[in-house]
């Protein structure tokens, strides 16, 4: 019975921020978790989310279930956000929303919707991705393949072999894609990029499931959905996955998105209708709290503009950390070349550094960095990054 059951091997990222709370070191820098952090080193509840809690608080008169795929007005405002207002297919009725807990949980619902289906289909991710990835399908029972990414040599995008690889992903199968701040190595696809993987995808007939968890973190919310816009254009279907742990802050409240793209309106009614069931069955309907926070948000002009304010302040940090970053590294005295981090999108960077020195640095220095090389850049503060750089420097040889 139980006892035979060997104990689990710790979440990578997760069981490293675990890590991290038990030492006792006083300089200890995390650069674990895909949490923002404040030039203070903390993560606050923005002004313009504290304002719609309080409103919720106010005004909320029930707790009773909430619709299987939530509230048909948050929905609609997500639809809004990750295609921008009367675009076509919100017209044409052929996207369909469901609130999911978190981005986690819409690639989930969308995983479990898809092998209904698709149950002979390949998952293909990037080399690399985030490793819930993986996770996420194979716990589907998909078969997960890997199509090439990321360049180690040139620190961007190997788009040739990407690209090869994707004309020849066959129809049928579904191909993962990050819209924006990739990951974890920070590396986009330009438009005429995206553009090019766009025609592929319609020209193969694969399905692509776009994870779209950080917009607005990487240029701004308009500018991070011109992948996703040109992915629209060419394949008519398609899921998206939205998260709003970032973008609103709202970690914990499990607040996210599956958007999915049919030909027409008739369609998008009978996948949603299964969407449902996927939903029913797994967790019936979705909490509240979340949804109504964004949806108060988004709904109100006032508060939107502070809420696109408080966004930009994050990407804004973010961005001069990053400057900040390679000037240090370049002044503690090291040769070697890190200016890619500036040029590297959202929350993460894939710094280079070996896995011998990622040990060095947990081990010696109490620098906690994830397996890879990943960085989470807005753990950098002023506060940290001269013995960050010096530890880096220590760590480089
Ligand atoms: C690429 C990517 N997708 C999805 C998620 C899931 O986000 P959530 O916390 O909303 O489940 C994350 C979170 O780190 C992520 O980095």
């Amino acid at each position: 019975m139980f006892e035979s059951i060997a104990p689990a091997p710790a979440d990578a990222i997760l069981g490293l921020t675990a890590a991290f709370q038990k030492d006792p070191s006083p300089t200890k820098v995390n650069l674990g978790v895909g949490v923002y952090k404040d030039a203070a080193g903390t993560t606050p509840i923005l002004a313009s989310v504290k304002t719609a809690e309080g409103r919720i608080l106010e005004s909320a008169k029930t707790k009773s279930y909430m619709p299987i795929g939530g509230d048909p007005a948050y929905g609609k405002l997500v639809q809004d956000m990750i295609l921008g207002e009367g675009h076509e297919a919100i017209t044409a009725g052929r996207v369909r929303t469901a609130h999911t807990p978190g981005g986690t949980g819409a690639l989930r619902v969308g995983a479990d919707f898809l092998k209904k289906f698709f149950p002979n289909a390949t998952v293909w991710i990037s080399k690399p991705t985030w490793a819930n990835h993986r996770g996420i399908f194979q716990a589907a029972g998909f078969k997960v393949e890997e199509y090439p990414y990321y360049d180690p040599k040139t620190k961007g995008l190997d788009f040739p072999a990407m690209r090869t690889a994707l004309g020849q992903i066959k129809a049928g199968d579904i191909v993962l894609l990050h819209v924006c701040c990739h990951n974890p190595t920070g590396v986009d696809l330009d438009q005429a990029q995206w553009k090019e993987v766009a025609a592929l995808g319609g020209r193969q007939g694969w399905i692509p499931f776009l994870d779209f968890a950080y917009q607005g973190l990487g240029d701004s919310v308009e500018a991070d959905r011109q992948g996703l816009l040109a992915m629209a254009a060419t394949c008519p279907e398609m899921l998206v996955s939205s998260s709003f742990s970032k973008n609103f802050g709202l970690y914990q409240d499990r607040t996210g998105a599956l958007s999915l793209f049919a030909r027409d309106a008739k369609q998008a009614e009978a996948c949603f209708s299964n969407l449902e069931i996927v939903v029913r069955v797994n967790y019936s309907n979705p909490a509240a709290h979340g949804g109504l926070i964004v949806t108060t948000i988004l709904s109100d002009p006032a508060l939107k503009a502070q809420w696109r304010g408080e966004l930009d302040a994050m990407r804004n940090r973010i961005a001069s950390v990053r400057a900040e970053l390679v000037r240090a590294l370049q002044q503690s005295g090291i040769a070697q070349d890190f200016s890619f981090i500036e040029r590297q999108k959202g929350m993460f960077s894939f710094s280079g550094l070996s896995d011998a020195q990622v040990q060095f640095l947990r081990e010696k220095k109490a620098v906690y960095v994830v397996g890879g090389g990943r960085i989470n850049v807005a753990g950098i503060t002023p506060k940290n990054i001269g013995y960050l750089c010096a530890s880096i420097r220590e760590a480089l040889g």
